[in-house]
């Protein structure tokens, strides 16, 4: 299957698994990355203000890792693992999902990371390239963030990735009502 995928990958999605910013390198996750998915989301402060994403095992984490993998096979891209340059450690995930958002398809954005990498910027810089990223290798769709209404950490990351305020959208989510953002919204 590996190699079918890779058969058929364009030059381009190929580009797409390893992005760069000034601080970050950003590739699509492996299955060694198993166990950093694991812990940043089983972490209770990672998942506060989203509790339906908290995991408790590694065969959950294993599971969601096969479903990210699943998506970039059929989309040619996902959520990257986040690093430093240079270093294994991972800081936290941070991609985009197609999905329907009141019947309009969309791409999601999505952001977590370690608390230990939290106030540094990190997932600024992140969102920012991969929201760049998809406004211009995916423009058919809408970008999203859906963000609880207290989490303004997520807040300030989804405007700084330049997503703005889209009240008309905001909605009932997995985990409570839903604040949404966006760019490329249809005019
Ligand atoms: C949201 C999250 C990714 C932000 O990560 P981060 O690396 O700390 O973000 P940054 O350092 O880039 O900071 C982004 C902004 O949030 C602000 N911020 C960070 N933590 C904050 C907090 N606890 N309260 C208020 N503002 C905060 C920063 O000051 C910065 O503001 P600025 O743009 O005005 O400079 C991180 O808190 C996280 O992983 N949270 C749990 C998962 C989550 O909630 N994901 C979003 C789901 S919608």
């Amino acid at each position: 299957m590996t190699q079918l995928y890779d058969l058929h990958m364009s030059d381009q999605s190929l580009a797409s698994e390893h992005l760069h910013t000034s601080r970050l390198s950003l590739q699509r996750p492996t299955e060694a990355d198993i166990d950093a998915i694991l812990a940043i989301h089983r972490d209770p402060e990672a998942c506060l203000h989203n509790p339906s994403d908290a995991l408790t095992g590694l065969d959950e984490a294993g599971e969601l890792y096969r479903r990210w993998n699943d998506q970039w096979q059929q989309c040619g891209y996902g959520y990257w693992v986040v690093r430093r340059h240079g270093s294994a450690l991972q800081l936290g995930f941070c991609g985009i999902k197609p999905m329907e958002l009141q019947g309009m398809k969309v791409l999601n954005l999505f952001y977590r990371f370690a608390p230990s990498a939290w106030g540094q910027g990190f997932a600024s810089e992140a969102a920012t390239t991969v929201a760049a990223w998809a406004l211009r290798h995916v423009p058919g769709l809408p970008l999203i963030a859906r963000v609880r209404p207290d989490n303004i950490a997520s807040q300030r990351v989804a405007v700084r990735a330049g997503l703005t305020r889209a009240e008309h959208l905001d909605g009932a989510g997995y985990d409570g009502f839903d604040w949404i953002y966006a760019a490329g919204l249809p005019r």
